[in-house]
């Protein structure tokens, strides 16, 4: 946290609300290193958490409203906690997190009171870094933090999930919410989003970087594709049961049963499973590769990562693929792939230190010739998951 926001939040919820807030939280942004589209397929990933946060102050009400600032638009919202629905005006719109938030903790019956609430974020908005999850896991500890009720992490990931699915429509997985809640500093998580069991696996602290490219194209298409992608999965294990009965999801399947096996599904719903069983060995390889400090490897892996979303999950544009290619253009790039649900949004690289200054200076001219668009840059380390501060 820039040490300068805590204060700079302080006083302007001072100036708002009349008094100092009592509770204080923050939730990150998160980039996945590898394993895409592989959550809401039983199967695994690998994100961590990055330096960009959402901060929550707030101060308790004893009417059952919710009023709510938010520093990054200059507006505010209010909302009954009796009656909860989604903002009708746009300019509203950023409150949705919030109000979906509430709405799922009372229905699992916790006894959440009125706030006042100033939110500031660092995560950028609909880039792919899930700007989203960190509102909901901050607006779930906020809620629950003063409510003096204590969620663990993994609940609370799992009730921001359902948030974002029942609120904003998204059949989204369980990654984003569960990073955020749960990364660990200078770790990536390798999680299993099956059973939830993770492990944290440390990341070089020396010699290699993580740098976030955004297209800075915004993502329109992302939320119907995701879904139909989605269904296109169900669909292959659907077909495939009837040869392998014991599946459940992609996950179950090796690729040796898919490779027996794809004759016996449409084209598309082939190539999206061949993308989400491939990339579940990928995971499983890229970790061993991290864990042996083969980073060479784990580039590579990045890079076929990237290809298979590409050509077979069809997530990526011709923005991203541009900016991957000028990334991997640059020496001393081990690896670039597309991060997120894709359609935009940003890309990933492992960079070694000695060629981050030689990426800032020429990818942006590269990723311009390709495509007209700017570039921004983000360097990275992990870092720790959702705090309560105060
Ligand atoms: C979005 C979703 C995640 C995950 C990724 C793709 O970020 O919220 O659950 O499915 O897309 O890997």
């Amino acid at each position: 946290m820039p040490s300068s926001l805590s204060p700079e939040l302080e006083s302007r919820f001072i100036d708002l609300f009349g008094e100092a807030p009592q509770y204080l939280v923050r939730a990150p942004g998160r980039v996945n290193l590898i394993g895409e589209h592989t959550d809401y397929n039983d199967g695994y990933v690998f994100p961590c958490a990055i330096e960009r946060s959402i901060w929550m102050a707030a101060s308790p009400r004893s009417d059952g409203q919710v009023r709510a600032y938010a520093l990054n638009f200059q507006k505010s919202s209010t909302f009954s906690l009796e009656t909860i629905e989604k903002a009708q005006n746009p300019d509203e719109s950023w409150s949705d997190y919030l109000r979906a938030i509430a709405a799922i903790l009372q229905r699992e019956g916790y006894p959440l009171i009125g706030l006042n609430i100033v939110t500031y974020g660092t995560v950028p908005i609909a880039s792919g870094l899930s700007s989203s999850a960190s509102m909901l896991v901050a607006g779930a500890l906020l809620f629950a933090s003063a409510a003096g009720v204590e969620i663990d992490l993994k609940r609370l990931a799992l009730l921001a999930q359902r948030a974002e699915i029942e609120f904003v429509g998204v059949n989204v997985g369980i990654m984003d919410q569960f990073i955020s809640a749960l990364g660990r500093r200078d770790h990536a998580l390798f999680i299993d989003t099956r059973t939830l069991d993770y492990e944290a696996v440390p990341l070089p602290s020396e010699g290699v970087q993580i740098v976030i490219a955004d297209t800075n194209k915004k993502r329109g298409l992302v939320d119907s594709e995701y879904n139909t992608r989605r269904a296109e999965c169900e669909q292959a294990v659907a077909i495939l049961k009837s040869n392998l009965p014991s599946i459940t999801a992609l996950r179950d399947v090796t690729i040796a049963e898919f490779e027996r096996y794809a004759d016996t599904l449409p084209e598309v719903v082939r190539k999206r499973a061949k993308h989400v069983i491939t990339e579940n060995t990928r995971v499983l390889e890229s970790v061993n590769a991290l864990k042996s400090g083969d980073i060479t490897r784990f580039g590579e892996l990045m890079n076929a990562s990237h290809e298979s979303l590409k050509d077979d999950y069809a997530v990526s544009c011709a923005e991203l693929d541009a900016l991957a290619g000028a990334s991997r253009s640059i020496e001393g790039v081990y690896g670039a792939r597309m991060t997120g649900a894709g359609f935009g949004g940003c890309t990933v690289s492992l960079v070694a230190d000695s060629a981050v200054e030689a990426f800032k200076a020429q990818v942006p001219a590269l990723y311009r010739a390709a495509t007209g668009l700017d570039t921004t840059i983000y360097t990275t380390k992990a870092e720790q998951g959702a705090e309560r501060l105060r």
